[in-house]
């Protein structure tokens, strides 16, 4: 048998909802996983869909099963599996069958593998989750648009739709598909760990109970900052432990996981020099809350940070500082997404990343649709300065500095929010500081400067004789 219309390595989480995914659009796919059983198992659980999928037990069926020319989507581990997988493969394959790396692969690595290819490679961004790859994610496409149009019916297919249209596109040469979704996933950090930080708020500030928060963020959900962090955030908060009957969020260690996607968005972005210091404090605080044991001995040794805050802030004021920091968070990412399209030279673009973001992908939000239509206005403009979303700023960054100053006094960190409140007040402030630091540099190395009333270049202090 040869006539699967695409094949699928993988059977992990994923890989599994992908090919479910792919075989609900009616496409007929043939599968294969490392350890045998797990392709038997996926197969004799695949109900209606069995029809649709040829399960296979050696790699060389899995080729046989698939027609000419070939794709095979490789849903393994990022990183050395995927190279293993490529090099037990292509020797199996004919000149232009294509495969196709749909992990969260380090974009450097996808940029590799495409130059090294000896046939069609595309690496894709595949956001959503387990939910999203089974029913519907956002696709960020990489590597030769050529291979990208052979396999786009299938891969728009199974993507989710906004208001009918795919979330799946291609964004540019080699590693341009992983590097969005690193970005993408770079904003999930800081949209998450603003949530977090507004929680702590309500939590520890304010004395309110998980219940109680959860239908805060119910609410919020029917506002701006209506997206599916906050409604699962809403769901999170509500859900009690089946055994004991309290808010599960209170049964959850606060020690934050990592893949490491939003570390790979943070060293580029210095790579870049991209300032995205909202993403960069998420990571951050994901590292320190790991630190459990520390946290513990300094609370013994300083007493507990965290104060009752008395009134001092209202709700409205945790909404209008979330809708501020969302905005400065998002500006963020999608300028360091220029910088890296102009570094790379890939053309990235911006509207069309911000519009496959406005469903399936983990960071889907009513926000991401303006934002679409403000960079289709003008892709270069930070988008803190496009009009909707100056508006929010204008009407909200008195409510992000009052909630972040609260936290200062009242001992409740928000690394995110604050870094978004000092992005924004550096971002509007035309004669900064750092005539002091070139001051210092021309005084320690002579490094030199430009003059303020002349514009002359490398010039030099007094101090230097
Ligand atoms: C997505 C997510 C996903 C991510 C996991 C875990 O877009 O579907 O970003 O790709 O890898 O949610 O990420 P962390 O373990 O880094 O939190």
């Amino acid at each position: 048998m040869s006539n699967a219309e695409i094949g699928l390595i993988g059977l992990g989480t994923m890989g599994a909802a992908l090919a479910l995914n792919i075989a609900d659009k009616g496409f007929d796919i043939a599968v294969w996983n490392r350890t045998g059983t797990v392709t038997q198992d996926f197969a004799a659980g695949a109900g209606d869909l069995a029809s649709k999928i040829t399960a296979t037990d050696t790699l060389e069926d899995l080729v046989a099963a698939i027609a000419k020319p070939r794709a095979i989507i490789l849903m393994v581990p990022a990183g050395q599996p995927v190279d293993d997988q490529i090099a037990a493969l292509r020797p199996l394959l004919d000149d232009d069958d294509m495969i196709i790396d749909a992990g969260n692969a380090l974009f450097h690595d996808t940029n590799r593998r495409a130059r090294e290819a000896t046939g069609p490679f595309l690496g894709i961004g595949v956001s959503g989750g387990e939910e999203g790859a089974r029913f519907g994610p956002s696709i960020m496409g990489g590597g030769k648009r050529e291979y990208w149009d052979r396999v786009a019916h299938v891969l728009e297919a199974i993507s989710a739709k906004y208001e009918g249209t795919p979330c799946a596109t291609w964004m540019g040469e080699e590693g341009a598909g992983h590097f969005v979704k690193a970005v993408h996933n770079g904003i999930e950090y800081a949209d998450m760990q603003m949530i977090a930080e507004v929680y702590g708020i309500m939590r520890d500030g304010m004395g309110m109970d998980a219940d109680a928060i959860g239908k805060v963020f119910e609410g919020w959900n029917n506002g701006p900052l209506k997206s599916y962090l906050i409604e699962i955030s809403g769901a999170v908060a509500l859900a009690k432990d089946t055994s004991t009957g309290t808010p599960m969020l209170d049964m959850i260690v606060d020690a934050a996981g990592q893949k490491g996607t939003g570390r790979w968005t943070v060293i580029e972005a210095q790579q870049l020099a991209a300032p995205i210091p909202a993403i960069e404090a998420a990571v951050v605080a994901r590292n320190l809350s790991s630190r459990v044991g520390e946290r513990a001995a300094g609370e013994d040794l300083f007493g507990a940070a965290p104060q009752p805050i008395d009134g001092a802030l209202d709700l409205a004021q945790l909404e209008g500082a979330l809708i501020a920091g969302k905005v400065l968070c998002y500006a963020q990412g999608f300028t360091m997404i220029e910088a890296a399209s102009e570094a790379f030279g890939w053309a990235l673009p911006l509207p069309d990343i911000a519009k496959v973001w406005r469903e399936g992908c983990i960071i889907r939000s009513d926000m991401l649709n303006d934002m679409a239509a403000a960079l289709a206005e003008d892709p270069d403009r930070n988008l803190m300065y496009a009009d909707r979303f100056a508006d929010y700023l204008r009407g909200n960054h008195a409510a992000l500095r009052a909630v972040v100053a609260v936290g200062a006094t009242h001992g409740v960190a928000m690394p995110s929010l604050a870094s978004g409140l000092a992005y924004f007040d550096a971002m509007r402030t035309a004669r900064g500081t750092a005539n002091m630091i070139q001051g210092q540099r021309d005084y320690f190395g002579r490094h030199g400067f430009v003059r303020m009333d002349n514009g002359a270049k490398d010039q030099h202090g007094p101090w230097a004789d």
